[in-house]
């Protein structure tokens, strides 16, 4: 049986968890910068990685996952149809670099659910994206960086994103030359 969850149109953002610290951030000029960004990442990403995507409806979250998943998908990836999750929750994919998983927890009702998704596992094994992390938060995994991405008030057409990781994270490490960029 389906449930209706009633959400807030502008729910607030999460803070990071206790210890999580921010590493770098730039602006990002327009939807091919958000892209570029993804197409950057992806060489350093490897199986156990998690990406949390964090920002409001429309903050380019789905655009900066479909260019990841392109990218880590090569010359496949190029026509492969990369649907949003909004509804499924997850959507897998596989990879040179191991399989993908690509979720949306906005409608997700219960932390709880994670397990049934069978994303608690995928986080440990797999290369994994993941909007609204706002709704398992504070429990982000210790492994994973958290992308914010944000709206400057006053230009729609740009974004800011802002990296935010456990104090030391191996994986900010690897992403720090394209966040910094
Ligand atoms: N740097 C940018 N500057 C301006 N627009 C951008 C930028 N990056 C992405 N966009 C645009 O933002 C729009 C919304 O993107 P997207 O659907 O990925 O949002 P989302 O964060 O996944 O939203 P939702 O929470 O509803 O799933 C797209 O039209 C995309 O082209
Ligand atoms: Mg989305």
């Amino acid at each position: 049986m389906s449930r209706a969850i009633i959400l807030p149109e502008d729910p607030d953002l999460a803070a990071a968890p206790a210890g999580w610290v921010v590493v770098a951030g730039r602006a990002l000029a327009g939807p091919e910068a958000t892209a570029a960004l993804a197409r950057a990442i992806a060489p350093v990403l490897r199986a156990g990685d998690t990406i949390l995507l964090q920002g409001q409806l429309g903050a380019g979250k789905s655009h900066f996952a479909r260019a990841l998943i392109r990218a880590l998908m090569g010359p496949e990836g190029e026509c492969a149809e990369i649907p949003s999750p909004t509804f499924t929750l997850v959507q897998a994919y596989d990879s040179a670099a191991g399989e993908i998983f690509h979720a949306d927890l906005y409608r997700m009702g219960d932390p709880g659910e994670l397990v049934e998704l069978g994303l608690d596992a995928a986080m440990e094994e797999a290369i994994c994206l993941i909007e609204w992390p706002d709704r398992i938060a504070p429990d982000w995994p210790a492994t994973a960086i958290c992308l914010r991405l944000e709206t400057p008030v006053g230009a729609a057409e740009r974004r800011e994103v802002t990296m935010l990781a456990p104090e030391g994270s191996d994986l900010a490490a690897r992403c720090h030359v394209a966040v910094a960029a």
